[in-house]
């Protein structure tokens, strides 16, 4: 199946000119029509998903965090061994972009995909909880959650980012509750998504490069199982040649133009 893609440069809301917000509003209508005939949605996103909330994303030109940091210093179980503060402060830098961040109009557009469709799975990456604030209900986190900490010793529960010290064991080992390179991500949640993707009968991939399994993994699933899926990026990555229909805009710009029509869409069938 060719891919229908659409190259319609860089397009965000202000500014277009008339020819790029008519190529734009028919990308809009094509995916809600690939939409509107789906029972069940998930939506796999990245970090690009928050960009637009003011939390940097990881590999974006320039500002992308690890264009900056080295994230073997800083985001592996050997770097805290190392320097346990290094690791902490970091992670205290990062918290600050996501204890200000609001779900973003994407985000929003998402929740409300729920009064939509009879079923709609978000499947993150991301750890900034901001799925679940704009009010999506049904939300698998692979990577974990920033602001909480959890011990590094394996004890259970979560903690407050500001404890370092763990209740259960005593040792100074609270660490962030993400999930580090070199780390397993939990069985139970990765299996949930592949089945989830599994059964789907559409994905919407947004803001995400692509560049970490096994959570890329997912799309690499819809792909072999010739799910259809959309993707939203303001850049190409791996995936876009494989999508149904790529667009090439951002998270904020495009999820509320979809979802409202496709909500259009739905209500004039009814
Ligand atoms: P990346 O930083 O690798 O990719 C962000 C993607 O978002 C890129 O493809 C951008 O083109 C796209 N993007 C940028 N702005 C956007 C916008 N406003 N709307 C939509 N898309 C936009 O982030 P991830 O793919 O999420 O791992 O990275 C995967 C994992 O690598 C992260 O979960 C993290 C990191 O190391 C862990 O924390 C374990
Ligand atoms: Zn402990």
């Amino acid at each position: 199946m060719l891919p229908i893609t659409l190259f319609l440069g860089f397009f965000q809301a202000a500014g277009l000119a008339k020819s790029d917000r008519l190529l734009a509003a028919k990308a809009f209508d094509s995916a809600s029509s690939l939409l509107s005939r789906a029972e069940s949605v998930v939506v796999f996103t990245g970090a690009g998903m928050s960009k637009e909330s003011g939390i940097p994303t990881f590999r974006d030109a320039l500002e992308g965090l690890w264009e900056n940091f080295c994230p073997e210093d800083l985001a592996t179980p050997e770097a805290f061994e190392r320097d346990p503060q290094r690791v902490r402060d970091f992670y205290e830098y990062r918290r600050e972009f996501v204890r200000k961040a609001k779900p973003n109009a994407g985000h929003l557009a998402i929740a409300a995909m729920e009064s939509i469709f009879p079923e709609v799975i978000v499947v993150t990456q991301n750890v900034d909880c901001l799925h679940e604030a704009a009010g999506s209900t049904n939300v698998i986190g692979l990577h974990g959650e920033i602001l909480s900490n959890c011990c590094n010793r394996g004890c259970p529960g979560t903690q407050p980012g500001s404890m370092t010290t763990c209740p259960t064991c005593g040792s100074d080992s609270l660490r962030p509750n993400v999930v580090w390179f070199g780390e397993p991500l939990d069985p139970i949640l990765m299996k949930r998504a592949r089945i989830c993707v599994s059964c789907a009968s559409a994905l919407l991939v947004v803001g995400t490069s692509g560049a970490v399994y096994p959570a890329a993994g997912l799309v690499d699933i819809a792909v072999e199982k010739g799910i259809p899926f959309i993707e939203i990026n303001p850049n190409k990555s791996p995936f876009s040649d494989h999508a149904k229909l790529f667009i090439p805009s951002t998270a904020a710009v495009a999820l509320p133009e979809i979802v409202s029509r496709v909500g259009r869409e739905i209500e004039a069938l009814e």
